[in-house]
């Protein structure tokens, strides 16, 4: 018999039994997978593309180093990191099948499919050996797990003694004015630019409400020292809209 939790937590603003969430999220992001890209682009007015490299900036990364992107999607930053890599391996893990085929096909259309790999699973059970990964990456991601704090102890599990975490996730807007302003476009703009671009008003409307539902900067900085990392530490970007959060595993 399958034991089922009676806890439960939030899909947006909608309590649901905990063990319902991930189901839910993999049905927003499937339906919205082969739009993923292009909304992105039209949501953000391509601000997401800045902080993309904004991340690859403060990451750094190295020729060689092997990177484990989780919640990868459609591939953004596996293929950023490469490219700045020069040479290098990126494993990207969704539990959204669809989003992987799309990063499948980007990959393939840049001659890039050799220093992939593509794994369905969940940010909270990583099927991968303690210590293997150099860099560990989640954009845009940990905020639709079920318990963050799950997927970061995983994430330095999976890393070598010396490895790196980088978060990049929408965060609090430090300014009461600002984030009304910023709430009134996410509330009212994004989900019917969902309905008119992805035929989907619903899963866009999840996606801002789950901004609304993710801890704030300091909050989310404890979380990271508590999975154990060291000398963690955060970025804001355009005003706390999003936030990079960086650790280290000594
Ligand atoms: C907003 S997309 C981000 C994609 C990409 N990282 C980017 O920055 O464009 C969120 C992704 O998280 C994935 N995801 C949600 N929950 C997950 C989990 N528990 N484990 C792994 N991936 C998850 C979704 O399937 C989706 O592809």
């Amino acid at each position: 018999m399958t034991e089922t939790s009676d806890k439960t937590t939030h899909f947006g603003f909608t309590n649901v039994p905990e063990h319902e969430k991930a189901g839910k999220v993999q049905g927003v992001f499937t339906s919205v997978a082969s739009k993923y890209d292009v909304m992105n682009d039209a949501m953000s007015m391509g601000i997401h593309r800045i902080w993309k490299d904004a991340m690859m900036d403060w990451l750094a990364p190295r020729p060689g180093q092997r990177l484990l992107d989780v919640a990868g999607g459609t591939g953004d930053i596996s293929f950023r990191f490469l490219e700045r890599a020069g040479e290098g391996h990126s494993t990207v893990l969704d539990l959204t099948e669809s989003m992987l085929v799309e990063g499948r096909k980007r990959a393939e259309a840049a001659a890039m499919s050799e220093s992939l790999d593509w794994v369905v699973g969940d940010a909270m059970a990583l099927p991968f050996a303690d210590n293997t990964f150099d860099v560990y990456t989640i954009s845009f991601g940990i905020r639709n797990v079920t318990r963050p704090q799950e997927a970061l102890n995983e994430a330095y599990r999976v890393l070598k003694p010396g490895g790196r975490l980088m978060v990049l996730e929408f965060s609090q807007i430090p300014n009461d004015m600002m984030q009304k302003a910023y709430d009134l476009y996410s509330f009212n703009v994004i989900p019917r630019m969902g309905q008119a671009i992805a035929g989907d008003r619903d899963s866009y409307q999840y996606l801002v409400e789950s901004i609304r539902k993710f801890p704030d900067q300091e909050t989310f900085l404890s979380m990271v020292r508590t999975a154990g990392f060291e000398n963690a530490k955060y970025r804001n970007l355009t005003m706390g809209i999003a936030c990079l959060h960086s650790g280290w595993k000594i």
